[in-house]
């Protein structure tokens, strides 16, 4: 059930997107593809990483440079209220980002890059807090 919700929500997105950026020519939407958290990675609750996505073949025109950083589990977007970080410039590269201490462990979590769309890290896993 939750996938359904989850992936309407996600298309909600989309659309939202399309319809917000539909004036503007579709070479300039910006989506670069997060290259770290990667498949594998494993990030303690409460702990300080970098976010890393590729800035190697950016449009001229770039409709929205600040990005967002949202932790999704699953195919949810969790935390989309308070997301991992917001406001810096997309074409750094990089943005810190500290996983809440009372994340619950899983297998199946990403960080979802929003710039003028949105793009998902592979599914990485956070543990219990380093004691
Ligand atoms: C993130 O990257 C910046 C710039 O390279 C570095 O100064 C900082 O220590 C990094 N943070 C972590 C948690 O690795």
């Amino acid at each position: 059930m939750f996938s359904f919700a989850t992936t309407f929500i996600l298309t909600l997105f989309s659309l939202l997107t399309l319809v917000v950026s539909a004036p503007i020519d579709a070479r300039d939407v910006y989506v670069p593809p997060v290259l770290y958290p990667r498949s594998g990675t494993v990030w303690s609750a409460g702990s300080t990483h970098n976010v890393t996505w590729d800035i190697s073949d950016p449009p001229k025109q770039i409709t929205n440079k600040r990005g967002m950083i949202v932790l999704a589990k699953g195919n949810l977007l969790i935390g989309l209220d308070s997301p991992l970080a917001k406001g810096f410039d997309i074409l750094n590269g990089r943005q810190e980002v500290t996983i809440p201490a009372d994340t619950a462990p899983g297998d199946d979590y990403s960080v979802v890059l929003f710039g003028d769309s949105g793009n998902n890290s592979p599914k990485f896993t956070i543990s219990a807090p380093a004691p």
